[in-house]
C-alpha cells in the first residue's frame, strides 16, 4: 500500500514541484543522489574513490521522447567523462575494467524512438563507449523492462565488437536470465547481476521474493562457474553472504560487488575493507525526483530519514 502511494506520488507533478523546491530536500537528495550537475557528480566520485570504492555514474533524465533529447543525454555523458578525466578520476583496473565507469539506459539515448530507435541508441551508445575508452573509463548498459531485453542484448553484442569491455546487466527475476547468464559468462565479459526493478508479469518473471532470490543464486553460480567478470549488484545481506561463499567454492577472485549510492554505506566500506572490489552506482542530474521516489518506495523505512530531514529543515 505504502509502496503504491509513494509510486503514485512519483508520478504526481504537484508533489514533484513541492518536493523539488523544498529547501529541506537538499539533504535527502544528497544521501541518494550525487548532485544535480556534472561538477557535483565529480566531487561525489572523488570522495567515493578516496574511500577505496569504485564508481559507475548514471545521468538521470526524463523519458526520452525525441531525437534532440537523446542527443542531449549523450552530450551529458561526454561532458561528464571529460570532467572526470580532467579531475584525474579515471583509469583502468586491468584490460576490461576501470575505476570510474558510466551506466547508460538505452531508452535515454533513443531506443524507444520508433522504427529508428535501436539504430539511434546504438549510434549514441557507440559514441559514449568511444568517449569512455578515450579517458580509460568503461560503459555498462543498464537493463530496463522485459520488452527491451532482446534489443538491449543485441545492441550490447554489436557494441562489444569494437568495445569488448562494455558491461551487460541481467535481472534475476526474469525466467530467461539463468540461460542468459550462461551465454554471457565467457572470458572478458562483464555482467552485472541484479534482482530487477520493474513491475513484470508472472509469464516472464518470478514475482515472489523467495523465487527471485533463488534465481539470483542460480544465476550467480552460472556467472561464477564461467570465465567472465561478474558484478553482483545487491544490498541483500543474505545474498552477500551466499555470494562470498559461492565465490570461494568456485575459487573465483575476479568479481565485484555493487550497491547504490547512499544505501548501506557502512556495508559498502566494510566489504571494500575486507578486500572486495566494490562499485557504487552514483546517479546524478537535475531530474532526480523520480529516482529518489523509487528508492523510497523500495524501502519505506527510508521515509523516516526523509521525514527527519523535513522536520530539521536540513
Ligand atoms: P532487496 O530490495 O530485496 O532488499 C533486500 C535486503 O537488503 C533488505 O531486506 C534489507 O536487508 C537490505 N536493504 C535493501 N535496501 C536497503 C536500504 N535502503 N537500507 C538498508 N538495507 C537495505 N535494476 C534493473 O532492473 N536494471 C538495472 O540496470 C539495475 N542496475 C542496478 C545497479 C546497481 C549497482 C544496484 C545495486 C541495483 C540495480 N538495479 C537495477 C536495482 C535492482 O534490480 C533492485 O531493484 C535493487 O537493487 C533492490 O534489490 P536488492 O538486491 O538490493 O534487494
Amino acid at each position: 500500500m505504502l509502496r503504491e502511494a509513494i509510486l503514485a506520488a512519483a508520478r504526481n507533478g504537484r508533489i514533484e514541484s513541492v518536493v523539488t523546491h523544498a529547501p529541506v530536500s537538499r539533504s535527502v537528495v544528497r544521501r541518494f543522489v550525487g548532485g544535480a550537475d556534472t561538477a557535483a557528480a565529480v566531487e561525489a566520485t572523488r570522495s567515493l574513490l578516496a574511500d577505496g570504492l569504485t564508481v559507475t555514474l548514471d545521468h538521470l533524465g526524463e523519458d526520452t521522447t525525441d531525437r534532440a533529447q537523446a542527443d542531449s543525454v549523450a552530450a551529458a555523458y561526454f561532458e561528464l567523462l571529460t570532467a572526470l578525466d580532467t579531475a584525474g578520476l579515471t583509469g583502468r583496473l586491468g584490460m576490461l575494467n576501470s575505476k570510474t565507469e558510466v551506466s547508460v539506459k538505452l531508452s535515454a539515448v533513443g531506443q524507444a524512438l520508433g522504427a529508428d530507435g535501436e539504430k539511434i541508441a546504438l549510434e549514441h551508445a557507440r559514441a559514449i563507449c568511444a568517449a569512455a575508452r578515450a579517458v580509460n573509463a568503461t560503459v555498462t548498459l543498464d537493463m530496463e523492462d522485459h520488452t527491451t531485453t532482446d534489443s538491449t542484448l543485441e545492441i550490447l553484442r554489436q557494441l562489444r565488437v569494437d568495445f569488448p569491455e562494455t558491461g551487460a546487466v541481467l535481472q534475476a527475476y526474469l525466467r530467461r536470465t539463468e540461460t542468459d547468464c550462461r551465454d554471457l559468462a565467457h572470458a572478458g565479459s562483464r555482467v552485472r547481476l541484479c534482482k530487477g526493478a520493474y513491475n513484470e508479469p508472472e509469464s516472464v518473471a518470478f514475482t515472489k521474493r523467495i523465487d527471485v532470490d533463488r534465481s539470483y543464486v542460480r544465476c550467480a553460480n552460472a556467472l561464477l562457474a564461467g570465465d567472465g567478470y561478474p558484478m553482483f549488484a545487491t544490498h541483500d545481506p543474505r545474498l552477500v553472504e551466499i555470494l562470498e561463499d559461492r565465490a570461494q567454492h568456485y575459487g573465483k577472485t575476479d568479481f565485484e560487488m555493487q550497491m547504490l549510492y547512499g544505501i548501506r554505506p557502512d556495508e559498502q566500506r566494510r566489504l571494500a575493507a575486507a578486500g572486495h572490489q566494490v562499485r557504487i552506482y552514483l546517479p546524478y542530474g537535475a531530474q532526480w525526483y523520480g529516482y529518489l521516489m523509487r528508492r523510497l518506495a523500495e524501502r519505506p523505512a527510508n521515509l523516516t530519514f526523509f521525514a527527519r530531514a523535513l522536520a530539521t529543515k536540513g
